[in-house]
């Protein structure tokens, strides 16, 4: 549910041997790690920094699949289908990663089962959520699907503040549009009721949940 943290993906010794079979990188921030379509040689395991995952429309526009923090296992998907790069990855803020070859990464899974099944277990996630994902575009409006972004958003990145919780993401309205697969005049009147409503603060790139019991009422 919303209120749960989700635990470290590897136990703390699988995490200290896949380290140990990749290599230590950086990248600046706005870096592209993956591009859809690529194939794929490598999985990245994030040390500090945020990505967002995405896709191109024919259009040129964004989807904005996921964010991902610290702890996430990135390029999981083709490396265990062989299939190419499901999505483009790039980085939000500086990153710092570990990045492990396809076939060390096959054979890491192969001699720590615990490991395995984690990760079956966070991609099992994210089937649920995409399927909650698709039963809410059928029943949700706008002000109800971007109340419930934000409040997972809040949960998931946000600091505890004195009065509520600070959400601060290099995100702009278009990319929470995509995400919430509203249109962008509607993300704006969403934002603007729950401004209204005193429940957030807006500024350019970054939101503030001021009442979090709040924004989860109005995501109901
Ligand atoms: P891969 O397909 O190799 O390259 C793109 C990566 O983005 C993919 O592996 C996953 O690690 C990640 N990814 C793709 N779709 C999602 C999603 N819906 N949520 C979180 N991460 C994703």
């Amino acid at each position: 549910g919303l209120l749960t943290r989700t635990d470290p993906l590897l136990a703390e010794s699988d995490r200290a041997d896949l380290l140990a079979i990749g290599r230590r990188r950086r990248w600046p921030a706005g870096a592209t790690l993956f591009s859809e379509g690529d194939r794929s040689t490598t999985v990245v395991l994030v040390l500090t920094g945020r990505v967002k995952v995405f896709s191109l429309t024919e259009q040129g526009g964004e989807v904005l699949l996921a964010i991902r923090g610290p702890g996430a296992l990135l390029g999981e998907m083709s490396a265990l289908d062989g299939a190419p790069r499901s999505a483009s990855v790039s980085a939000l803020e500086p990153l710092e990663a570990y990045v492990i070859g396809v076939a060390a990464f096959l054979d890491f899974l192969g001699s720590h089962p615990d490991a395995a099944v984690r990760i079956i277990r966070m991609i099992v996630s994210r089937l649920r959520d995409a399927d909650r994902k698709r039963v809410e575009f059928g029943t949700y409006d706008a002000l109800g699907r971007v109340a419930l972004r934000l409040a997972e958003l809040a949960d998931r990145f946000g600091a505890d503040a004195d009065h509520g919780v600070r959400i601060t993401l290099p995100l702009s309205q278009d990319e929470l549009a995509a995400w919430t697969g509203s249109s962008r005049e509607s993300v704006t009147k969403a934002l603007r009721t729950l401004r209204r409503q005193g429940i957030i603060e807006t500024s350019r790139r970054s939101v503030s949940v001021l009442d979090l019991d709040r924004l989860r009422d109005r995501a109901k």
